[in-house]
């Protein structure tokens, strides 16, 4: 077309999508099919902190909050979209100062205790075992129970597994029965203390791996129905600085385990804090710098569980034991006027962008990595759902799990591409991420995450190992990084549709600027 009117021409090609974006090509191989990507890579974390439990998900059944058994009608209902596959609770830090005895039996006769881990606040052991068991039956997920190794005894800790999976009719089963669970729970997952090297009891790796063998001996899973199938697996506590030496020492040892005593996880703990500590990143009201430094830090994820892997592939090149990543996420700054115990931020396109990047990393390790957990699931760190007495908005990075929800247990295909470029400042990024894999339902799924702020980018893939027919996309982006939703404005960052054209096997479409996009391809 020859231009008559320069005008009119200008006019023609800004209004095409994806004018002016970068080009990125993508060859994504479908009959290449990598590892599982664990469901469990989806966890959540709750721990007993600031109004994580308490308003966030327990109100109790005499609120005017609508509750089923005294927890909130609303959080479940969202979660159940979101398929969690297991909460890690009680902690963190306050999972080694818990004593589960506190925590059931009728609930006006608990006794008041002190949570030193967070604020000192008045703890009334209302949301104990049963009520997280409820809970976690509410939802359709998964228990992971951490037990308190550092002021607890094993003792204590086998008595609470024989509390929650003896079928057998034991005292503390019948005692189980009494405050209103006949059948046995299943405890998928146990943590075998949390941060032993800092706030789970300053140890020593030696120290701490002497108790770990006594725990993982003595603290049993005495249900039936995971005696061969589903069996609890065990979680040893791993790092939390790049350093090596905590895992070198729990590897070494599991390599000689015997009948006695064994693990099936070391885990790992790295949060996106660009600044270091104490987080000073603000959580609202933040520019481009923020949000690039955040991106930088989080993409850290992946050497960080290279070095790890690269220790425990010398002892286990099997793979059988997993890395848990259970503990990752944004920390930014509490948010002012908060109780800075609390650990209360607001979550951005930046904290959804860089939830993405976390994701597509385990994705990217799943033949390790068959479990993380964000921290933390509601109203505490990076979290799917803010709550405000009956109020309840979901946040971004909520929307970031809802899509990846076909991710789930889906086949990791490789996804080949040059990512190009995003610089802000001194920092550099890629520009784009993907990840793509195959789902159960024979759709082959593809990620995209623009990580540059304010350039859209024009996707085309070559899509081999299968025949493609037609795909629809979803993307998640706001007018800003610092975009966010509240109580007033609950839609400002939501996932909108997004269009895709495939044609002769080859897949195009156009990422927005500071974006999350996941296509569904039929074949
Ligand atoms: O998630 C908040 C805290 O961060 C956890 O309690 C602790 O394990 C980590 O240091």
């Amino acid at each position: 077309m020859r231009c008559k009117a320069v005008g009119l021409c200008l006019a023609l090609v800004l209004c095409v999508p994806g004018f002016g974006a970068e080009r990125i090509h993508l060859t994504v191989d479908a009959s290449k099919p990598g590892p599982k990507i664990d469901r469990n890579i989806f966890g959540q974390f709750a721990e007993n902190l600031g109004h994580g439990l308490y308003e966030g998900i327990w109100v109790g059944p005499d609120s005017s909050i609508p509750n089923t058994r005294g927890i909130r009608k609303d959080v479940v209902g969202a979660l159940k979209d979101l398929k969690v596959p297991n909460v890690r609770w009680p902690g963190g830090c306050f999972a080694d100062q818990y004593h589960w005895r506190k925590g059931i039996g009728q609930r006006d006769k608990r006794p008041a205790t002190v949570n030193s881990a967070w604020g000192d606040v008045i703890d009334t052991n209302a949301f104990g075992t049963d009520e997280f068991m409820d809970f976690i039956e509410q939802i359709g997920s998964t228990p992971y129970v951490s037990v308190n190794v550092g002021s607890g005894t094993p003792q204590e800790a086998g008595e609470w597994l024989e509390y929650m999976t003896a079928a057998a009719p034991t005292a503390l089963a019948k005692e189980r029965a009494a405050n209103g669970h006949p059948e046995a729970y299943k405890v998928g997952f146990l943590g075998i203390g949390n941060e032993s090297w800092d706030c789970g009891g300053a140890m020593t790796p030696d120290y701490y791996v002497s108790l770990m063998k006594v725990y993982s001996r003595f603290v049993l899973n005495m249900n039936p129905a995971q005696r061969n199938k589903d069996q609890m697996l065990k979680i040893a506590v791993g790092p939390g600085t790049p350093d090596t030496e905590w895992t070198e020492d729990v590897m070494k040892a599991w390599k000689k385990h015997t009948w006695a005593w064994d693990i099936n996880g070391v885990s790992l703990h790295w949060y996106t804090v660009p600044n270091g500590w104490p987080p000073s990143t603000k959580s609202e009201k933040f520019g481009l710098d923020d949000y690039a430094k955040s991106l930088k830090s989080t993409l850290f994820m992946d050497e960080f569980l290279r070095k790890q892997e690269a220790v425990m592939d010398r002892y286990d090149p099997e793979k059988k034991v997993t890395l848990s990543v259970d503990e990752w996420g944004a920390w930014h700054a509490p948010l002012p006027g908060s109780n800075p115990a609390f650990l209360v931020q607001q979550n951005s396109v930046r904290d959804a962008v860089l939830a993405s990047l976390n994701l597509n990393i385990f994705a990217r390790h799943a033949d390790r990595v068959r479990m993380a957990n964000i921290a933390q699931m509601i109203n505490v760190l990076q979290a799917m759902i803010l709550t405000d007495k009956e109020k309840l908005v979901l946040t971004p990075t909520y929307y970031v799990f809802k899509m990846y929800v076909p991710f789930q247990d889906a086949t990791f295909v490789p996804v080949t591409f040059d990512a190009g470029v995003y610089t802000h400042g001194s920092v550099t990024l890629p520009r784009v991420d993907a990840i793509a894999a195959k789902s159960s339902d024979g759709k082959l799924l593809l990620e995209i995450t623009n990580l540059d702020a304010e350039n859209p980018a024009a996707i085309d893939a070559d899509l081999t190992g299968i025949t493609a027919k037609s795909a629809k996309g979803e993307v998640l982006t706001g007018a800003a990084v610092d975009s966010v939703n509240t109580f007033g404005s609950p839609d400002a960052v939501v996932p909108k549709p997004a269009a895709v054209k495939v044609e002769n096997g080859k897949l195009s479409l156009t990422v927005e600027p500071r974006s999350v996009t996941v296509v569904s391809i039929e074949q």
